[in-house]
């Protein structure tokens, strides 16, 4: 079977363009926001082809203007970074594009042996160069035989000083010198990752105000990805909405879950629970940990625990946060953290809603294109029982895959019995009757039943 051929950068950007000219002028900036995401040259790159488009004239930049435009637009109103322009390995630096608990994101090319754009992630200060790339030297066997259209690729890893990851002809990264804090300093641990252009999936929902089914159908293929890599034996460990980034294809919204096999290369910090502030610098957010990694012993992490964070998820797509806040959390102080995420139940999602104040209620319903009574009442029930599956504090309890957990989803959009439910007689009887009323055959026999009456 022949593969689909990739298409080039201009002729996504020209695919993108041309999207972008047939939406309404007041939709543009949230479209561009979906498809860009990080990715701020071709966000200045598409505003510079719609601005020109909206000449008078409607006289498009020649493809020669667009290079210059490309060249200075690249940089413009972004602080200067030391790095971006530098080389590391074969990539070299061409922008920054985020940053988070773990380290800085750039834009980079790759020159050789392919010409490509990638994502590299240089890991901040602290971890164990050494021992975090042996770890990923030794899961990249298997995560190079994931092979999933949600899935962003892990590509490489090395040291910012590693002679062997340096081509001849290409500076030293940190200039051949010393042990300093920037980026290009020696000895820092990099990933190389296929490059998303996307925002988080919690953004994405919510600045185009996905209905609730919506936002199901996406997360459903969040689950099936999860589920291909823990096939192959590969667990994510860092689930959160910063690591599923929603791209559009053809107009469609496709999830890329990115990050995989990072979590486990750098966890050696995950254990050092007594350097509070290097755990916070690391965690970012402890909102989406299973009780099993709060413990922090490092041991006895299963497929599991995705499931745990996968209901994190859920619940912050659903009900507009996520059952402990991030926030308190981290100020609660370690101890008390580890606790909460062990002990605590959560409140069931629509609970959650109906004690939201009342603008917040209407906002968080709104962008779910509905009506607050109407979202609680479509959260109470099956929604509630299946998220609170994922989160059962005792492993077993979950859900036994992600698979599992997506074919609850799809039972309760078919109005089928979940069995994340205790089964009652009258629960199978209503969920058979709503199927049965919304059935062509139903709705004859029901009104054959009216005229016979
Ligand atoms: N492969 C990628 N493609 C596109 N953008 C990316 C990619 N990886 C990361 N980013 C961007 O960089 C930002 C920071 O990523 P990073 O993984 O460092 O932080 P995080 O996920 O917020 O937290 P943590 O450090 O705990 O993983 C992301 O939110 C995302 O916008
Ligand atoms: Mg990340």
């Amino acid at each position: 079977m022949n593969k689909p051929t990739m298409p080039s950068p201009q002729d996504r950007e020209a695919a993108l363009f041309a999207l972008a000219i047939e939406k309404p002028a007041a939709e543009r900036a949230g479209f561009l926001d979906a498809v860009c995401g990080a990715d701020k040259s071709l966000r200045r790159r598409l505003e510079a082809l719609l601005a020109a488009h909206e000449q008078p004239d409607g006289v498009l930049p020649t493809q020669a203007e667009t290079v210059r435009l490309d060249r200075e637009l690249e940089f413009a109103d972004e602080p200067p970074d030391e790095a971006v322009g530098q080389t590391i390995g074969r990539y070299k630096l061409l922008e920054k594009i985020g940053e988070g608990g773990c380290g800085v994101v750039y834009v980079a090319e790759q020159i050789e042996p392919v010409l490509r754009r990638v994502a590299l992630k240089v890991i901040k200060l602290g971890m164990d160069t050494k021992q975090v790339v042996a770890r990923f030297e030794a899961e990249r066997q298997a995560l190079a035989m994931m092979d999933h259209p949600n899935i962003a690729k892990v590509l490489d890893a090395g040291t910012t000083e590693d002679p062997l990851t340096r081509p001849p002809g290409t500076l030293s990264p940190s200039g051949g010198e010393g042990r300093g804090e920037g980026v290009l300093s020696t000895g820092r641990p990099y990933f190389v990752m296929e490059l998303v252009r996307g925002i988080r999936i919690t953004d994405y929902c919510d600045q185009t105000n996905l209905s609730t089914k919506e936002r199901i159908d996406l997360f459903i293929q969040v689950c099936k990805a999860i589920q291909h890599a823990h096939q192959k034996g590969i667990i994510h460990r860092d689930i959160k909405p910063s690591n599923i980034l929603v791209t559009l294809h053809d107009g469609e919204p496709v999830p890329k879950v990115i990050d995989f096999g990072i979590a486990k290369a750098t966890e050696g910090r995950l254990t050092d629970a007594t350097v509070y502030t290097q755990l916070h610098q690391f965690i970012g957010t402890p909102a989406y940990m299973s009780p099993e990694q709060a413990e922090m012993s490092g041991l006895d992490i299963d497929t599991r625990s995705d499931i745990y964070s996968l209901g994190v998820l859920l619940y912050e797509l659903l009900a507009g946060s996520t059952p402990f806040d991030a926030k308190e959390l981290m100020a609660s102080g370690i101890d008390a953290m580890r606790k909460t995420i062990r002990e605590k139940e959560p409140e069931r999602p629509s609970t959650r809603l109906a004690t939201l104040k009342g603008e917040e209620l209407t906002t968080t319903a709104k962008r779910r294109s509905t009506e607050a009574p109407r979202l609680i009442h479509l959260l109470k029930g099956d929604l509630d029982w299946i998220v609170m599956k994922c989160l059962e504090k005792d492993r077993a309890r979950r859900y036994e895959t992600a698979n599992g957990l997506a074919a609850d989803l799809k039972r309760h959009l078919n109005h089928e019995p979940v069995v994340a439910r205790p089964q009652s007689t009258a629960y199978r009887f209503q969920k058979a009757f709503r199927r049965n009323k919304l059935s062509p055959r139903g709705r004859w026999r029901r009104r054959w039943l009216l005229a016979l009456a």
